[in-house]
């Protein structure tokens, strides 16, 4: 079959590469894809959000059936107007995306399931804002209501700076909107947890530990994501069971009442302390950089996943995972992330030799003559898979090593938790 894939990270690079390697696949289409997919798929310029355009290409190149990556064209409802079309969207209906587009649809789920989350109180102005904020202990959290390219949560060390995010936010900071929530800040570490659903039924789709932050050691500021590995080291059976039993099934089960049952990939970004999760977001597709993990793991053909899907026949298929341990560690362009547009060249990286469980995911790099160049933020994902963790990250840090790129920036201690 032909498939498309939306988006232009090493996300779609990564689930590019997993598609590429089915026997069930014919072609793959990138719109618009990058650097590293033009070598798999064939890239395809077409704005994500201009659905229209990308039905008629479908329509004209025998595609019908599509995986989405990022967040926004869903939110922005590709899967409605795309199956009205008889094109296959694996992903989630306009209804369903307001669980990452809509930290109060989200919240309102978990208060009406009893789902385990942050206690929270959602705001339209100003209005009762200073009166809530000082019964409350800091650090306190401010979430903006609406998709903000992952910078809409303040983590904030005192009450007059929780007050002025606030006012900020009301002010319209962000364009998604003026509402946000107020919340307690939770202790323990984050996970993330995957499940894959068809509507009907859902399965497990792995688990990861993602690196936000800038520095070594969870320091500096928050990233869009430095490394990340898998599974996540904190998994385990009885914590899965409440994770599924607590999380998953009430949320599925609540979009199911409002006749929007939840189809495709569904992300839980959790808190666990003491072998309990709480819940602390929803998004509505594979992370990035967890994807580049995930799919070196995936065992199972992901044609076929999405095939089961399409025909509701989830639960007949057996999803399986390679007991092997994976981690990317991502190489930004130095200063990241502050504002840092600097074009500069990757050199030689078509000399560097990869192993067979290896893969360098291109994130944010162009090709201009024949040469490569990072756009000035995450540029690259060095991706490896071993039977030891410790050993897929010196795999890791040997290839970064030989990245011939004067402005390169990365983490060593990807996965340092548990490595050391
Ligand atoms: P979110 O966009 O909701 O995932 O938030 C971004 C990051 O902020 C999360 O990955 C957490 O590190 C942190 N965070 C969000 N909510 C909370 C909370 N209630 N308590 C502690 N940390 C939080
Ligand atoms: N890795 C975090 C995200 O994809 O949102």
């Amino acid at each position: 079959m032909n498939i498309a894939v939306i988006g232009s990270g090493g996300r779609e690079h990564s689930i590019c590469l997993k598609l590429s390697q089915s026997p069930n696949i014919k072609k793959i289409f990138c719109i618009p894809g990058n650097t590293g997919t033009k070598k798999i798929a064939t890239n395809i310029n077409i704005n994500i959000l201009d659905f229209k355009k990308i039905s008629i290409f479908l329509k004209q190149n025998n595609t019908n059936t599509v995986f989405v990556g990022p967040e926004v064209p869903l939110v922005n409802g590709i899967k409605n107007y795309l199956e009205k079309k008889n094109i296959f969207v694996f992903g989630p209906s306009q209804k369903a995306s307001q669980l990452e587009n809509s930290k109060s649809f989200t919240k309102k789920i978990c208060q009406k399931y009893k789902i385990p989350t942050a206690k929270y109180r959602f705001f339209k102005s100003m209005a009762g804002v200073k009166k809530y904020i000082e019964k409350m202990s800091t650090p306190i959290v401010i979430k903006a209501d609406g998709l903000a390219s992952g910078k809409g949560v303040s983590i904030c060390n005192s009450k007059i700076r929780a007050i002025k995010i606030c006012k900020e936010i009301s002010e319209g900071k962000f364009k998604s909107s003026k509402n946000f929530i107020i919340e307690e800040f939770l202790t323990g570490e984050e996970a993330s947890y995957f499940i894959i659903s068809d509507g009907k039924d859902y399965k497990f789709f792995g688990s990861a530990q993602d690196h936000k932050r800038i520095g070594e050691g969870e320091t500096g500021l928050n990233t869009g994501g430095m490394g990340a590995y898998s599974p996540s080291y904190l998994m385990n059976s009885i914590l899965e069971k409440k994770i599924k039993k607590k999380i998953i099934e009430p949320t599925l089960l609540a979009l199911k009442k409002m006749h929007s049952p939840f189809t495709g990939i569904l992300y839980a970004g959790l808190i666990i302390k003491n072998n309990d999760p709480k819940l602390i977001e929803y998004n509505i597709r594979l992370g990035d950089p967890e994807s580049q993990v995930l799919m070196m793991r995936l065992k199972t053909d992901l044609v076929k996943i999405i095939q089961f899907c399409k025909n509701k026949k989830l639960k007949n298929l057996n999803i399986n995972w390679d007991n092997k341990k994976a981690i990317t560690i991502v190489a930004a362009s130095k200063g990241y992330p502050n504002n840092n547009t600097k074009i500069s060249e990757i050199k030689d990286l078509h000399k560097i030799r990869l192993r067979k469980n290896c893969n360098i995911f291109h994130a944010g790099t162009i090709d201009r003559d024949s040469k490569i160049f990072s756009t000035g933020g995450r540029a690259l994902n060095v991706t490896c898979l071993n039977n030891s963790l410790k050993q897929a990250r010196n795999n890791c840090l040997n290839i970064l090593k030989k990245i011939n790129w004067k402005d390169k920036y990365y983490r060593k201690d990807i996965g340092w938790r548990v490595i050391n």
